[in-house]
This record gives structure tokens, C-alpha cells and sequence, in this order.
């Protein structure tokens, strides 16, 4: 049997058509949303990323700035640019693209987002109120999968739930978030060993490895939930996720497909935490 897709597209597209109309209520008490991405560098991926945030913020009627910085920028620069956003009345997020260049403490800029701007959820502020199961605002690609599991049915409360990778954006955000759910919660990472063992008694797995076709299909439970984070270029360039989508389709219950999958949550999320951020304006 071959699992159900779970389309991500389709639901970014219902999600974003409702965020919409709440930006125009919104815009209607002249309280336009709007967000600033901050970009150091000219990395073709981070482009491209930014590049479909700003679009979707544009199709919802949010309006929105780029800040495109030279990649030599120094940090001083880059937190007085994130300063000056902090205190312009038309920005209610702001967003610093990541990975910055080496030369910048990554902790130091993202600690200095306002955290009432923190769409992105990455200030220590919002790690912390997540940690502590009171959520301020989430990461958006963990928030993302969580709407998708909620919206598809799929239980989480007493489900094993195996998260494959620790970063701060997803891995340990999803398994918080999970964990909130009454899931039991497993993190593997790249010193687990016997990863397969873990997997296999996964009901949810969730993979953001950032390794192409990392997962494959004896390492999953048959009627397992495969969400799939991964965006890898394959050699003809196409982009892939995480997991071995043709093979574990056979064995899996439910998958995410790459594209089409977790990719545009991410981006729906972005614009549903921007008006979240502009409708908390409206309790000032
Ligand atoms: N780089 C990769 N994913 C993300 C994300 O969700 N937000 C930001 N700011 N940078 C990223």
C-alpha cells in the first residue's frame, strides 16, 4: 500500500487565503501588518528563501522590506540595522535570515530582535516561553508541522515520536512541541547509535538531517506518520528532501512530500506570527 500524501501546498494555500482576510481587518483599522527580512550576504539559497517570504507577505497584504547587507558586513552594522527595525512603527517582525556569515555571533544578533518582533521564534525569550510550554511565538517550520498534523488528524498524545536532528529552528522545537502534545519524545542526532533501532518504533518521525535521501525505508515503521524537513539539492539539481521518498511511500502511512510538503507550512507560518505580531499592537 502506498501512504497518503500529505500536501503541504494545499494546506499553505487554505491557511494563507484565511490569513489574508485577517491582514485586511487588520489593515482596515490602519494597522497594516508588516515584517522586515534582514539578509547579510548573497547566499543563493537564503535568496531564494527570502525571496518566497516576501512574496507570500505580499499575497496576504502584508507589506514588507528586504534589507540586503554586503556579506562584509560587520556585526555592529547588522545589529544597528536590526535596532533601527526594532523601533520603526510600520515593521511588527523582523526576521534575520540565517546562516549569517562566519564573522557574526549568530546568538548575539538574533538576542537583539525585539521579542515582540521575534516572528521567526528564535530570541531566547521565545526558546524559553516554548521550553517552559507557554509559547510565545514558534518557529515557523516547527509550527508548520504541527498545523499539518493537527489538520490531517494524525494523533500525537501517547505517540512515539522520533525526531532525527537538534538545531534550534526545528529539531529541539518540534520535539517541545510534540512533547506538549503527550507524545513521547526520542532525539537522534549524528552521535546517535543504532538510529534505525529508534526509528522503527517511531509513530511520527520526523527527519531534518539536511542529508539527501537520509532515511530509508527499513528504517521506518509500516503505517508510520514520515514528515520530511529536508531541502537538499540532488545532482541534477532537483530539490529533495530527507528521506527516500519512493521507498518509504510503500511502507509509511502518511509522508510529506519535498516540495510541496513542509516547505510552504514554513512560509504560511511566517505571515500567520507577522499578524499575530501587528494584532498584539492592537492591545498596546
Ligand atoms: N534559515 C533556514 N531556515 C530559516 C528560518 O526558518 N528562518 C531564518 N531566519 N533563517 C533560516
Amino acid at each position: 500500500m502506498s501512504a497518503h500524501i500529505i500536501d503541504g501546498k494545499a494546506h499553505a494555500a487554505a491557511l494563507r487565503a484565511e490569513l489574508k482576510i485577517q491582514a485586511a481587518a487588520l489593515s482596515a483599522k490602519g494597522l497594516q501588518p508588516g515584517l522586515a527580512v534582514v539578509i547579510v550576504g548573497d547566499d543563493p539559497a537564503s535568496r531564494t528563501y527570502v525571496r518566497n517570504k516576501v512574496r507570500a507577505c505580499e499575497e496576504a497584504g502584508v507589506y514588507s522590506e528586504t534589507h540586503q547587507l554586503p556579506a562584509d558586513t560587520p556585526e555592529s552594522g547588522v545589529l544597528a540595522r536590526v535596532r533601527e527595525l526594532n523601533s520603526n512603527p510600520r515593521i511588527h517582525g523582523v526576521l534575520v535570515q540565517l546562516p549569517l556569515p562566519a564573522h557574526i555571533n549568530e546568538p548575539r544578533v538574533l538576542a537583539e530582535v525585539l521579542p515582540q518582533k521575534d516572528v521567526d521564534g528564535f530570541h531566547v525569550h521565545s526558546a524559553g516561553a516554548l521550553f517552559v510550554g507557554a509559547p510565545h511565538f514558534v518557529p515557523c517550520t516547527p509550527a508548520g508541522i504541527i498545523y499539518l498534523l493537527e489538520k490531517e488528524s494524525i494523533s500525537i498524545a501517547g505517540r512515539h515520536a522520533v525526531v532525527i536532528g537538534r538545531s534550534n529552528i526545528v529539531g529541539k522545537p518540534i520535539a517541545l512541541l510534540l512533547l506538549q502534545r503527550d507524545a513521547t519524545i526520542t532525539i537522534c542526532h549524528s552521535r546517535t547509535t543504532d538510529l534505525g533501532v529508534h526509528t522503527r518504533s517511531a509513530d511520527i518521525l520526523v527527519a531534518a538531517v539536511g542529508r539527501l535521501n537520509f532515511v530509508t525505508a527499513d528504517m521506518v515503521k509500516p503505517g508510520a506518520c514520515v514528515i520530511d524537513v529536508g531541502t537538499n539539492r540532488a545532482p541534477d539539481g532537483k530539490l529533495c528532501g530527507d528521506v527516500d521518498y519512493e521507498t518509504v511511500k510503500s511502507v509509511a502511512g502518511s509522508i510529506t512530500p519535498v516540495p510541496g510538503g513542509v516547505g510552504p507550512m514554513t512560509v504560511a507560518m511566517l505571515v500567520a506570527n507577522t499578524l499575530r505580531a501587528a494584532d498584539h499592537r492592537t492591545q498596546d
